[in-house]
């Protein structure tokens, strides 16, 4: 195989590994790196080659991942899969920033990825490097947005598919895709964590590739929001980047972007990070603010199905990246988060329960004031409104409980006539 300009360094103990093999973790259990030679890329590449190719038509250039390709992992244009992922809209809400407590935000809607959620941009760089590896099957452990992004791109390049999920902990829209992408669908009596731990196993026996953010390429394609993010904004860093957390690759692959631009020059300062959990599922803010390790932590449970994680893969990338932004974890309440879903969503905006958990994270850091009103706060939301629409409706039918569904917009039942209706909307 040809030499890769990138190897796999391992997190706990630096050993060295070449860049394409079949490999998930070091001899010594830790978690690994990709890392690109920035030497070799120090003054070779630049915004500006970055604006240019927005414009281009090349299906390439126009993947708000590949775009980055320099930065995420150089390899021949016809070796990606790309389904235009990113260009995701940045809005600005002032309803949502009124609700949180400041003066203006910006939120990066990553629900308008080609599957709905964020996981579009790791995942087209998992099934590149799937392809260049010779694999035929792929597999993850999913609460749901990993598995249709992975049965998506993975039915696009005419691999098989198999997904484990927790039994009846995954919100519709997101098993809807599975099923239909055409994966092999595998209910596990448990949770995620258990899902987790079984594929790998399932992946260490058989040749079969696994897709969890565990696989650092995945890491690499995700690291694409922060670059997006900044492109959005003419490459100005913010003073905040908000987002949230449950298996806690999406922040470790934010930061670890971030530092790379800055290492290379291309940016002067980080922005914080703030990372969000549920309160019920909640293993990094409690490692985070005791200062002791991160403990794995059992039955944990949320509305936000898709943080419901307690023994997160990427833990130690995750405190590595928050140590380097400055950051900050904070938890949030499921009445606080379907409270903000409510309000993200009359927006005109909309997103599911666990991106929701940035809005409830950014109101009570500035009310606690770690946020200042006047600073300059991006939000990721991660996924799409209609990935869990269940948790809609059951909100707006008060079926959540008090005080849950105290922005409802009532269901109005009226007789088919037109006094009837006239009467309704007065
Ligand atoms: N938001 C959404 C909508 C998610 O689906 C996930 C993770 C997260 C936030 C948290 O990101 O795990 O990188 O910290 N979903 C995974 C899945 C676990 O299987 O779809 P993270």
């Amino acid at each position: 195989m040809t030499p890769r300009s990138w190897k796999l360094v391992c997190l706990d103990c630096a050993r060295e590994h070449a860049g394409l093999e079949v490999r998930y973790r070091c001899d010594c259990g830790g978690t690994l790196d990709v890392v690109h030679d920035l030497e070799a890329l120090r003054g070779g590449i630049d915004f500006a080659t970055f604006d240019r190719r927005l414009v281009s038509k090349e299906p390439a250039n126009r993947s708000g991942v590949w775009r980055f390709r320099e930065l995420i992992l150089p390899v021949d244009a016809e070796a990606i899969a790309t389904r235009g992922e990113g260009n995701t809209g940045l809005y600005e809400s002032k309803a949502v920033a009124s609700y949180v407590g400041l003066s203006r935000v910006q939120l990066k809607h990553e629900g308008e990825n080609p599957t709905g959620s964020f996981k579009d941009r790791g995942m087209c760089v998992g099934i590149t490097v799937a392809g260049l590896l010779g694999k035929r099957r792929v597999a993850c452990a999913s609460t749901g947005n990993t598995s249709a992004s992975m049965a998506s791109y993975a039915a696009g390049r005419g691999l098989e598919a198999i997904v484990f999920i927790p039994e009846g902990k995954i919100a519709f829209g997101k098993l809807s895709q599975a099923l239909a992408y055409g994966a092999k669908t595998i209910q596990i009596e448990g949770d995620f964590d258990d899902a987790m731990r079984l594929v790998q196993q399932v992946c260490d026996h058989a040749d079969i590739y696994l897709l969890n953010s565990i696989n650092p390429f995945r890491i690499e394609g995700q690291k694409a929001i922060g670059f997006e993010l900044l492109q959005d904004r003419d490459w100005q860093v913010p003073d905040w980047i908000v987002l949230p957390g449950g298996n806690l690759g999406n922040n470790s692959a934010l930061s670890k972007g971030l530092m790379e631009l800055k290492a290379l020059g291309l940016i002067e300062k980080l922005p914080r990070i703030a990372v969000i959990q549920a309160h019920g599922a909640n293993p990094l803010y409690r490692a985070f603010s005791s200062g002791e390790p991160l403990q794995p932590l059992e039955g944990v449970e949320t509305i936000a199905t898709a943080i419901r994680i307690g023994n997160p893969v990427s833990g130690k990338k995750s405190l590595r990246g928050l140590a380097a932004c400055h950051g900050v974890v904070e938890e949030v309440t499921d009445d606080e988060i379907l409270e903000a879903k409510a309000v993200v969503d009359a927006a005109g905006i909309g997103a599911e329960p666990a991106s929701c958990a940035t809005v409830a994270g950014m109101r009570k850091l500035a009310a606690s004031g770690v946020i200042d009103r006047g600073a300059d706060v991006c939000g990721i939301l991660t996924g799409h409104l209609l990935k869990d629409p269940d948790t809609v409706v059951r909100y707006h039918r008060g079926e959540l409980g008090e005080p849950s569904s105290k922005r409802r917009n009532t269901l109005i039942q009226v007789e088919p006539s037109l006094e009837a209706i006239l009467a309704a909307l007065d």
